[in-house]
């Protein structure tokens, strides 16, 4: 196992949670660097699956990375390792022999495992529920190093996460498509972006998308207060309107929409679209831009955070900065402890410079 970084030999990368754009270029930068320092790199597929499953449809669960592994993949989304959203070894979904399904803990044969295959430190690349993950792991003995992935941008220890900016540009780009089609019909467009408990992506893509309204988990909102902005507008001849409601907003007082129980968002966009319809009078559209925010290729801005994380992250293990997290902390990529960077989640404060300036130009934020 590791000490101090002097005794190296061997590291694994793996992806988990929900993709964003940048993970190829984590674990190309990270492998890099790795290698460069004389180290082995395993690449574990799935997240931790590939250690439970050893083989897959002919693929080996763990699987060495060289630097042909990593070859031209800094601008693909998606990650080679692939991942999942479902891979908890402290509580794996297991079906009951009477069909039911139940949880199982197999956080100890992840433990084994990474022992008897002799890997001195783990570079897990993920967002909360990864990093939560991996720290509990740490806690039971495994050398980790978190690298805060997701497009929600909702990691407090770090400045930026790799993904969101790419997210950003993305509904940015659809929020400005809609307005010609929006003014064509004198229509309201409602579109719901991503972002789970926070506001960061609808904040950052409808300031510079043009929206009149944006809609946030921070800011409850009221259904009269949207419709006065979109009668306002009308007064004034800008006989359309664009809201932009993140997928975790809800009214003052109410619920937010869930597609089912689990607790994953989702109706936003057609539930006020017809509330607005209903109470302006104004035809009034949904759009539901989804999962095209995570995928593609990452902006320059992405790849560029990608190739620093990765690299920092080897820096941390060869100095023996284990159980942490990197984070982009002003202009400075440095490691904070893991436990730190999950203790909480970090939503859009309600003195934010963004929300403040652009209430500044009239812009609702339904409350
Ligand atoms: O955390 C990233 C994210 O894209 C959220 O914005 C969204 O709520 C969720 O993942 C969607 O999850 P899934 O890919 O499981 O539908």
């Amino acid at each position: 196992m590791a000490d101090g970084g002097r005794g190296i030999r061997r590291i694994a990368i793996n992806t988990g949670g929900g993709d964003a754009p940048g993970l190829n270029g984590v674990i190309r930068a990270a492998t890099l660097a790795a290698l460069n320092e004389g180290w082995e790199v395993l690449g574990i597929r799935r997240g931790y699956m590939g250690v439970l499953e050893p083989e897959v449809d002919g693929e080996a669960g763990v699987f060495p990375l060289n630097a042909h592994a990593v070859r031209g993949i800094a601008h693909l989304g998606g990650t080679i390792l692939g991942t999942t959203t479902r891979g908890n070894p402290f509580g794996l979904e297991v079906r009951q022999p009477d069909g039911t399904w139940g949880k199982v803990d197999r956080s100890d044969e992840i433990i084994e495992a990474f022992q008897r295959l002799e890997i001195d430190a783990l570079i897990a690349i993920g967002g909360d529920g990864s990093l939560n993950i991996a720290h509990a792991l740490h806690r039971k003995g495994l050398p980790v190093i978190g690298v805060p992935k997701t497009i929600d941008n909702d990691l407090r220890a770090t400045d930026v996460t790799f993904g969101f900016q790419t997210a950003v540009e993305v509904a940015t780009d659809a929020i400005g498509r809609l307005h010609s089609t929006a003014e064509a019909h004198q229509r309201v467009m409602v579109v719901q972006v991503m972002g789970r408990h926070t506001g960061w992506i609808a904040v950052e893509s409808g300031i510079a998308g043009g929206a009149d309204v944006i809609l946030i988990p921070e800011i409850p909102y009221h259904l009269d207060r949207i419709a006065e902005k979109v009668r306002e507008r009308d007064q004034h001849g800008r006989r359309f309107s664009i809201v932009v409601a993140a997928e975790g907003a809800s009214p003052a007082g109410g619920q937010p929409s869930y597609v089912d129980a689990s607790g994953r968002y989702g109706g936003i966009a057609d539930r006020l679209a017809e509330e607005i319809e209903i109470l302006t009078g104004k035809e009034t559209r949904p759009l539901v831009l989804g999962h095209i925010q995570r995928g593609g290729s990452p902006i320059a801005y992405d790849r560029n955070l990608a190739m620093r994380f990765g690299a920092a992250a080897v820096r941390c293990i060869k100095e023996g900065s284990l159980g942490t997290m990197v984070a982009l902390q002003g202009a400075h990529v440095r490691a904070v402890p893991l436990a730190e960077a999950i203790s909480e989640i970090k939503r859009v404060p309600l003195d934010d410079d963004m929300v403040v300036s652009a209430r500044q130009l009239g812009i609702s934020f339904g409350d």
